[in-house]
């Protein structure tokens, strides 16, 4: 075990104060806000870092526009930092913070980060399900929740060029494993000490429509509760004022088939969109990676149904052998 999950997501933005207010209203918890920069924290200690697009302290930008512009990994041991970047200075520069945090760029240009996290546990208390068949909950109200409360960074998605390029740097280097392909879109992938489905999705960028088509952030996915929270926090940012449905918002409220995860999709000033998620796969090294047709693999059911959907499409997933597949 080594890199845990995401430990911070550095944002460059245009606007500071919009989207400060932004994840204020979205529920993460604000920690330090100054001229320059604005910091959030979720319950596990991973943070949110808001920046101006210019500020010198980020990387240099592998994109226009806002997002996020370095993701830093949370690193389990002094050992495991000290072998991962070994490992990454035998080909690469590895520029070191007072702090520790190591900086370094991937292959396929994506400014990246370490740094030794002490991951703390999360206290929450989500409601058990009824069903016609069993009551779990006999005589007693699913809680009643006034604002969401996102407990931690579940992953990041970026537009790449080549999605298996992007990914092969990350198994390779950082000792990510795969935890499923979609056709055409792209690759999950989990660090080695994180049980989530994904902590990464590398997004084909050439898959999309040519007026969207661009490399860069595509969004980060906050983990809930469950669907109470993250349609608290919908309601929420909507009575705030913020856009939650399509055009920007998407498809509202769905269900992924890959990783089984709700999710919901919420057009976000600081880039991209700012998932709200709940209820996703846990996966241990005895998982094998599937290969699944894109759109069955994207949702088992959607709220607010988009034209392609409304097509047939192939149920059709494969057990993935990646070592034969090369
Ligand atoms: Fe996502």
């Amino acid at each position: 075990m080594a890199i845990l999950g995401v430990a911070k997501a550095v944002y460059g933005v245009d606007d500071l104060e919009k989207c400060t207010n932004f994840f204020n209203d979205y529920g993460l918890n604000l920690i330090e806000k100054t001229s320059e920069k604005t910091l959030f924290e979720l319950e596990d200690g991973s943070q949110v870092v808001l920046r101006k697009k210019d500020d010198p302290s980020l990387p240099k930008a592998w994109f226009d526009g806002n997002g996020i512009k370095e993701t830093i990994w949370a690193v389990d041991t002094q050992e495991s930092m000290d072998r991962l970047i070994a490992n990454l200075q035998t080909d690469r520069e590895v520029r070191r913070d007072n702090d520790g945090t190591a900086h370094f760029i991937a292959d396929d240009g994506m400014p990246q980060g370490l740094t030794i996290f002490r991951k703390r546990s999360i206290v929450s208390a989500a409601d058990e399900i009824n069903t016609p068949a069993k009551a779990a909950r006999v005589n007693r109200n699913r809680t009643w929740r006034k604002r969401a409360h996102p407990k931690m960074i579940s992953h990041v998605v970026f537009q790449v060029e080549n999605p298996q390029l992007s990914y092969d740097f990350f198994k390779k280097r950082l000792g990510f494993r795969l935890s499923d392909t979609q056709r055409k879109l792209g690759c999950y992938a989990r660090a080695d000490g994180s049980h989530e489905h994904h902590n990464i999705f590398f997004f084909n960028a050439n898959y999309l429509p040519p007026h969207v088509r661009k490399l860069g952030f595509n969004h980060t996915a906050f983990a809930c509760d469950d669907i109470d929270e993250m349609m608290v926090g919908a309601n929420y940012l909507e009575r705030k004022g913020w856009a939650t449905r399509r055009p920007g918002g998407f498809v509202g409220l769905g269900r992924h088939r890959i990783s089984s995860a709700l999710f919901y999709y919420i057009p976000c000033p600081a880039g991209g969109h700012a998932e709200y998620l709940a209820d996703q796969d846990y996966l241990d090294d005895s998982w094998m990676p599937r290969d699944w047709e894109e759109n069955f693999g994207g949702s088992v059911w959607v709220h607010d149904i988009p034209e392609h959907l409304k097509k047939d499409y192939s149920w059709d997933m494969q057990l993935f052998d990646e070592d034969a597949a090369k």
